[in-house]
C-alpha cells in the first residue's frame, strides 16, 4: 500500500526524521556509506561530554564547523511539504533527531527535537542561552564566566525531558509512524517506532539504505530521495 493511501486512511500520522531528511540541504548525515560524518570522526572524541571536558578546542572547532555548515544551507522541498501536510492535517507531529532547526524554518510547529538543536547555545554554569554566531567570533565564554556550549544532546548526556516526553505521547497516539532518513541505530529514538507498533500503528520507513527496523515495518521504501518521493506523494495528494 503506497504512503498517500496510509496517510489518507490514518487518524493520527507522526513522523519521526533522521539526518538523512537534511542530507539534500546539504547537510552531511553521520552513518551513510558514501559521506556520513562518523565515517572520518570519531563520535566519541568530539560529540560526547568526555570531548566537551577533554578536548574543548577540537570540539569547539566542530560544533562552529556545522554552525557555519548550517548557515550555507537551508530547508528543502520535503520540509516544506511536511510543513503543509502538518497544515492540511495530514500529519499531526514530527519527532526529530537532527539538531539543524529545518522543520522550525519551513513552518512546522508540533516539533519534538529529541536531540537538541544547533540553533542557540548555552552557558554550562547559568544556563543562559545564547546566539551560536558567538561560536563564528570564536566566543565560547559566557559573561559569568562559564563555557557556552551547543543545545545539542551530546552522546553521555539524557534526552531533554520536555521533548522526550513530547515524542512519547505523539507515539503513543499515532495510528501511523513514518520514519524519514534515520538509520535507527541511536537509542532511545529509535525506541519510538518499535513502540508505536506495539500500540498497534502501521510503520513505514523510507530510508536510502537499509535500517534495523526495516523487518517490522508495513511499507519501507530504499533508494529513493526523501524530498524527491515526499514531492511525488504530494503531488498524488494534492489532486485529490
Ligand atoms: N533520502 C533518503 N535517505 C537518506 C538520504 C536521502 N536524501 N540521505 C541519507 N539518507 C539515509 C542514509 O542512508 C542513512 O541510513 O539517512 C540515514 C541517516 O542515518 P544516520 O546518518 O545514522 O543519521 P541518524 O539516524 O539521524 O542518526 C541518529 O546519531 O550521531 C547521532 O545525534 C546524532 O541525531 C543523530 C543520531
Amino acid at each position: 500500500m503506497e504512503l498517500q493511501t496510509l496517510l489518507r486512511k490514518a487518524k493520527y500520522p507522526v513522523v519521526l526524521t533522521g539526518a538523512g531528511m537534511s542530507t539534500e540541504s546539504g547537510l552531511p548525515d553521520f552513518r551513510s556509506a558514501a559521506q556520513g560524518l562518523w565515517k572520518y570522526k570519531d563520535p566519541a572524541r568530539l560529540a560526547s561530554t568526555y570531548a566537551m571536558e577533554h578536548n574543548r578546542d577540537e570540539f569547539v572547532e566542530f560544533y562552529t564547523e556545522r554552525i557555519k555548515g548550517l548557515k550555507q544551507c537551508q530547508p528543502h522541498d520535503g520540509h516544506y511539504i511536511l510543513a503543509k501536510w502538518e497544515r492540511k492535517g495530514l500529519i499531526k507531529s514530527i519527532i526529530t533527531q537532527n539538531v539543524d532547526g529545518f522543520h522550525h524554518l519551513a513552518g512546522s510547529e508540533n516539533i519534538a527535537e529529541v536531540h537538541g538543536t544547533l540553533r542557540y547555545l548555552y552557558c554550562d554554569r547559568c544556563r543562559q542561552k545564547a546566539n551560536h554566531n558567538l561560536y563564528l567570533q570564536a566566543h565560547t565564554t559566557c559573561e559569568c564566566g562559564g563555557f557556552l556550549r551547543p543545545s545539542v544532546v551530546l552522546f553521555g548526556e539524557t534526552l531533554p525531558d520536555e521533548a522526550v516526553l513530547a515524542a512519547e505521547q505523539e507515539t503513543k497516539k499515532a495510528d501511523l509512524f513514518i520514519v524519514l532518513g534515520s538509520s535507527l541505530q541511536v537509542s532511545p529514538a529509535n525506541l519510538f517506532p518499535i513502540e508505536a507498533k506495539r500500540n498497534g500503528a502501521q510503520l513505514v520507513i523510507i530510508n536510502m539504505e537499509e535500517t534495523e527496523l526495516d523487518g517490522m515495518a508495513d511499507l519501507v521504501i530504499h533508494n529513493r530521495k526523501i524530498g524527491e518521493y515526499l514531492q511525488e506523494i504530494d503531488a498524488y495528494l494534492s489532486h485529490e
